[in-house]
């Protein structure tokens, strides 16, 4: 089992007993309709470290995750091949065309642009990501790209821990501006930075592979940071670019017992460092209080004003909830809890509740000014195996529906959600899994590269040329 995909315990200081974090699922009325709006994106999403391989090609530089320990991924695997999607990406263009989708959410490698994170530009990098948009606009798919999924180029010293690195990612946000945006029109500045601050700095489960508490005030604000200064730059450059970003929103939920209070604490803990500490300074303009005494050594005066900027939608990633309980034991007495007995369980042993992202879409309607939503990922994975995919995949079916009827309930409340990306097109390196976790619409045989679809591409492909969820 993986304890750090679960749920997390952070190094945070002891959250304050008032206000109450959401305690268990909550019923969520079925959707009165089942017709989503004309308009509505239908996409996959997927990003460059997981797919394209081609990590010498063309002059790309190194990222963290191009160094980061084979030991440390379960089927002692690699991303050097994955999908080969940086020679195979008309393939992918047609699969997603083929479905009748509308949109793609891809990932932009921020060290095939600047292979040294700052400086000169690669050409050649460029090139790649500029043939295929132009192969997903000849089909009519809306081209979303992200600008950082988690591979940071190795070359910048200190990584998220420095603020240089933050005015770094400014510099390149303005270059794929600039050189891109003539057809790139959709950004999604950070994915799930939440994701890489306590994976990557605190468990040591992802890139760079640090187990050092100290360096989430770092991997936070200056990701924030980076952001708001990114939207600053590309804004300066152009003014028709829709721009937003993503984040792993999760609601926090409590093991129960006669030390609720306590576990609701500890629960309360989690939310102001995984979900408020990037929405709030974003839609607010100001951290929550745990989060800000963890920031407080990093932040600098005026960095407020740059973090809140106006985006043009928020990308929701939606998995599961987390379940924390009070533990004397654990950093800041936050430990994990296992989902309630008898929960239905995904691969990760997380909890399958489509509630949670019901739940997660009314916080955002009530709490945080009903922003333009868009799901950037939602999925489900195989059962880890070392083996081929389940090509009748009627339990994603099945997930996808659920959760469907949950974005659809959520907007039949008010909430604006524009769209909906699963996660993802074919099975892919899956980080810290390896390829034992497949999360595809279509398997792909890893000797050959030949893609198959799943039952999985035929459903969405029905759901995105008719809107009717069945
Ligand atoms: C998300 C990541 C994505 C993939 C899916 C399964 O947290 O953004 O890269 O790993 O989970």
């Amino acid at each position: 089992m993986d304890m750090t995909r679960r749920g997390v315990a952070l190094g945070v200081a002891g959250a304050a007993l008032a206000g109450c974090a959401p305690d268990g699922a909550t019923a969520f009325a079925p959707p009165r309709d089942r017709q989503f709006p004309q308009g509505f994106l239908w996409g996959v999403a997927s990003s460059s470290f997981q797919i394209e391989g081609a990590l010498d090609a063309d002059g790309r530089g190194q990222s963290i995750w191009d160094v980061f320990p084979r030991d440390k991924i379960h089927d002692g695997s690699d991303a050097a091949i994955a999908n080969d999607s940086y020679h195979r990406y008309a393939e992918d263009v047609a699969l997603i065309a083929g479905a009748g989708m509308n949109a793609y959410r891809f990932s932009i490698a921020w060290p095939r642009i600047l292979p040294s994170g700052a400086g000169a530009v690669n050409e050649a990098g460029l090139d790649y990501y500029s043939r295929l948009i132009d192969a997903l606009l000849a089909r009519g798919v809306a081209p979303y790209a992200t600008l950082f999924h988690w591979d940071l180029p190795l070359a910048l010293e200190g990584g998220w821990a420095n603020r240089d690195t933050a005015l770094r990612f400014g510099d390149y946000a303005q270059v794929v501006a600039e050189r891109l945006g003539d057809r790139l029109k959709h950004i999604v500045v950070l994915n799930e930075a939440a994701v890489h601050a306590v994976l990557g700095h605190v468990y040591g489960a992802h890139a760079p592979g640090l187990t050092d508490a100290s360096l989430m005030a770092g991997a936070i604000h200056h990701q924030n940071l980076a952001q708001g200064l990114s939207i600053q730059a590309m804004r300066s450059v152009r003014n028709d670019l829709t721009i937003g970003t993503t984040m792993a929103l999760m609601p926090a939920r409590t093991a129960g017992g006669w030390l609720g209070p306590l576990h609701r604490m500890a629960a309360q803990g989690f939310d102001e460092v995984w979900n408020r500490a990037f929405l709030d300074p974003l839609f607010l303009g100001a951290y929550p209080k745990i989060a800000r005494d963890m920031v407080k050594s990093v932040l600098r005066e005026g960095d407020m004003e740059i973090v809140r900027q106006p985006i043009d939608f928020l990308g929701v990633n939606y998995y599961a909830p987390t379940y924390m309980r009070f533990d004397l034991g654990a950093p800041s007495f936050l430990a994990p809890a296992d989902p309630p007995a008898g929960s239905e369980l995904d691969a990760f042993a997380r909890h399958v509740d489509p509630s949670g992202l019901h739940e997660v879409l009314a916080r955002l309607r009530h709490q945080y000014g009903n922003p333009r939503v868009y799901i950037t990922e939602n999925g489900c994975s195989d059962a880890f195996s070392d083996g081929p995919a389940e090509i009748d995949d009627q339990f994603r079916i099945d997930f996808l529906r659920r959760h469907l009827e949950a974005v659809k309930s959520a907007m039949e409340g008010g909430s604006d959600i524009g769209g909906y990306f699963h996660w993802t097109l074919t099975d892919n390196w899956e980080w810290a899994e390896g390829y034992r976790s497949k999360f595809g619409l279509v398997a792909q045989d890893r000797a050959t590269g030949v893609r198959t679809p799943k039952a999985s591409y035929a459903w969405f492909g029905n759901l995105a040329r008719t809107g009717v969820l069945d």
